[in-house]
């Protein structure tokens, strides 16, 4: 059996056996505004303080100061862990948005493969100096979502998204790489990412007449023996929180 990393979020660790299966890949799938972000930070939050793990966040979407404030309310001191030299953001939001922008105007660049996914290759060695540096054991990238802006042509975001998750497979660290479900277009167990990682897990929202329940569910974890049910989770004060045993939808 492989050795588990906790997850840091209460409840999950019983879904999979007792945690992340270390070195691994790990794909977050779910709609805006499901909790991916706060899970991914939970994830490496907890890793420092209760793990001595130190970790790693790539933001392909918020920037540093906007995701240190949004942390900051569920008692998360980012800005400390960093200070503390156990923490590391990369604001690699250039890499999704204004490099694009970049291209159109240097339209050469723009025209082949390579120029487009130099700036995903100088991240990944950004990654590993980072890594090295504070000896990192987790790492979030956040999120493929945004490599939309970047690859809009469907073929070039596959094999980039595909390239971007076998680059942190071999990284040596225990990953979270979050995604929207659909952004690549394809039917749900057409997923691709899914056969390159070693892990799969969905966040949704349910909706039964005027009720909305968070739902959560891990589709895939090799190594692992998985409960693999639809279970609630909840967004409060401390963060994610899963419940295992509770029914999706409480009677009344
Ligand atoms: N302090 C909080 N207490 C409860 N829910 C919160 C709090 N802060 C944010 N949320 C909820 O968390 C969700 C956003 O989480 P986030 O991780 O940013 O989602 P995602 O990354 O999947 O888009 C929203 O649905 C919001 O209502
Ligand atoms: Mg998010």
């Amino acid at each position: 059996m492989s050795i588990r990393i906790s997850t840091g979020i209460p409840g999950l660790n019983d879904l999979i056996d007792g945690g992340f299966p270390e070195g691994r890949v790990i794909l977050v799938v779910g709609g805006p505004g499901t909790g991916k972000t706060i899970m991914c930070s939970q994830f490496l939050y907890r890793g420092i303080y209760e793990n001595h793990e130190n970790g790693i966040f790539v933001s392909l979407d918020e920037s540093k100061d906007h995701f240190y404030a949004e942390m900051q309310q569920f008692g998360w001191d980012f800005r400390k862990a960093e200070e503390e030299r156990k923490f590391v953001f990369i604001d690699a939001t250039r890499t999704s948005r204004v490099s694009k922008l970049k291209e159109k105007i240097f339209k050469e660049e723009s025209k082949s493969l390579r120029g487009k996914q130099l700036p995903i290759d100088k991240l990944m060695e950004t990654l590993q100096t980072k890594i090295s540096s504070i000896d990192a054991k987790r790492v979030v990238v956040d999120t493929l979502a945004a490599l939309v802006y970047r690859f809009p042509d469907s073929i070039e975001k596959r094999i980039a998204v595909l390239d971007l998750i076998e680059s942190m497979a071999d990284l040596g660290v225990t990953s979270l790489v979050t995604t929207e479900l659909g952004h690549l277009g394809l039917e749900r167990n057409a997923l691709e990412e899914e056969f390159l990682v070693h892990g799969v897990i969905m966040m949704q929202t349910l909706f039964s007449g005027a009720t909305t329940t968070r739902a959560i569910q891990v589709e895939k974890m090799r190594e692992a023996k998985v409960n693999p049910s639809l279970v609630p989770y909840s967004i409060g004060q401390n963060g994610i929180e899963i419940f295992p045993n509770m029914p999706l939808f409480s009677e009344k």
